[in-house]
């Protein structure tokens, strides 16, 4: 045989038995369960947010580790690992040894719709992770420039479209759920504006202060304090019902726009093969940490909304992540092709 086809015959093998060995390391490490989820977690565990730092992922990560860490008896400690839609953290995330020592703080682009705008992802939502707990829900937000001569959806649809040419859109990279959630208000407009990724609502917020951006969709609480303080406008909250925090801002069903709907789960998953026993007790304590009442004013405070307990765990979360693609495919597929 040529020397370079032995070589490549090598690399091959070499390569098959690295697959044998990493599914007999998994298989191993889930066999070990009981026993290691007795000490577990005996280290710092690092959860991945894969945006950057001050959005609602970063928010909702780092509620979360707070809750681990005071549960649990160890530092979880959040690194940002942003990038395209925050898909580069959740491949790192999903790589990861599962051990229990590398968490994700993922969300519904993530870790249910991201194959949707990425065919070559590293990583498959349902089959790369195991669903540890769901942290909460957080209808979006249409937040405008505040200059902007537009106080409600029909307004800023004329807007936009008599400024279609100059229209710049601020989004968290493809995929993300400010994407996702713009997607399904532009294609209800029917307008394509500019669109400028970011790495995460903070900076985009930045942007829209700046007069640099002129609109974006996020989760109540990446817009809420400049709302508040009148440096942002909000024209629509993007769900059936308003939000307790914004009474005033109409929903986008009010508005006749009922095409923007959009409310992402944010949750804690963990690289597959993690042992059930580790995935079990990360469930309860986050599970449990939920229901402290200064837990649940902290989220509410922030616009999210908590699931009921027999909502939130492994088995429940795996259902969510499947019902949402399911159900968002096609409606996103759709909208992306208008
Ligand atoms: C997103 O658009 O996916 C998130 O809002 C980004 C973030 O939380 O920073």
């Amino acid at each position: 045989m040529p020397k370079q086809a032995v070589a490549r015959t090598a690399t091959i093998k070499r390569e098959a038995m690295k697959g044998h060995w990493i599914a007999a390391a998994r298989f191993a490490l889930a066999g070990l369960g009981g026993a290691q989820a007795q000490d577990y977690p005996t280290r710092t565990v690092t959860v991945i947010v894969p945006f950057a730092a001050g959005g609602p992922a970063d928010v909702m990560g780092r509620i979360a580790s707070d809750i681990l860490s005071r549960h649990l008896g160890q530092s979880f400690v959040v690194e940002n690992v942003a990038g395209a839609g925050g898909t580069v953290g959740a491949t790192r995330a999903a790589r990861a040894n599962p051990d229990g020592y590398t968490l994700l703080a993922g969300h519904m682009g993530t870790n249910a719709l991201a194959p949707i705008f990425y065919p070559n992802l590293g990583y498959d939502p349902e089959k790369d992770f195991e669903p540890v707990n769901l942290t909460a829900v957080q209808p979006e937000l249409l937040a405008v420039r505040k200059d902007i001569p537009a106080n409600n959806l029909k307004e800023f649809a004329a807007w936009a479209k008599a400024n279609e040419s100059k229209l710049n859109m601020g989004h968290a990279g493809i995929g993300s759920v400010s994407y996702i959630g713009c997607l399904l208000l532009n294609s209800a407009i029917g307008i394509k504006p500019t669109l400028v990724p970011f790495t995460g609502t903070a900076p985009v917020m930045n942007a829209i202060l700046a007069g640099n951006v002129d609109y974006d969709c996020d989760p109540v609480l990446g817009p809420l304090q400049h709302v508040r303080k009148g440096t942002v406008k909000a024209l629509a909250i993007a769900a059936k019902k308003r939000s307790p925090l914004l009474p005033d801002v109409p929903t986008s069903y009010e508005q006749g726009f009922p095409q923007f709907d959009c409310a992402p789960f944010y949750a804690i998953f963990a690289p597959k093969g993690t042992p059930q026993a580790i995935v079990d007790k990360l469930a309860k304590a986050l599970s449990e940490g939920l229901d402290e009442p200064a837990v649940q004013k902290r989220l509410t405070d922030l616009g999210a909304q908590i699931a009921e307990p027999d909502e939130r765990g492994p088995k429940a979360l795996a259902a969510l992540v499947h019902s949402e693609i399911a159900r968002l495919t096609p409606i996103l597929k759709a909208a992306s092709a208008k």
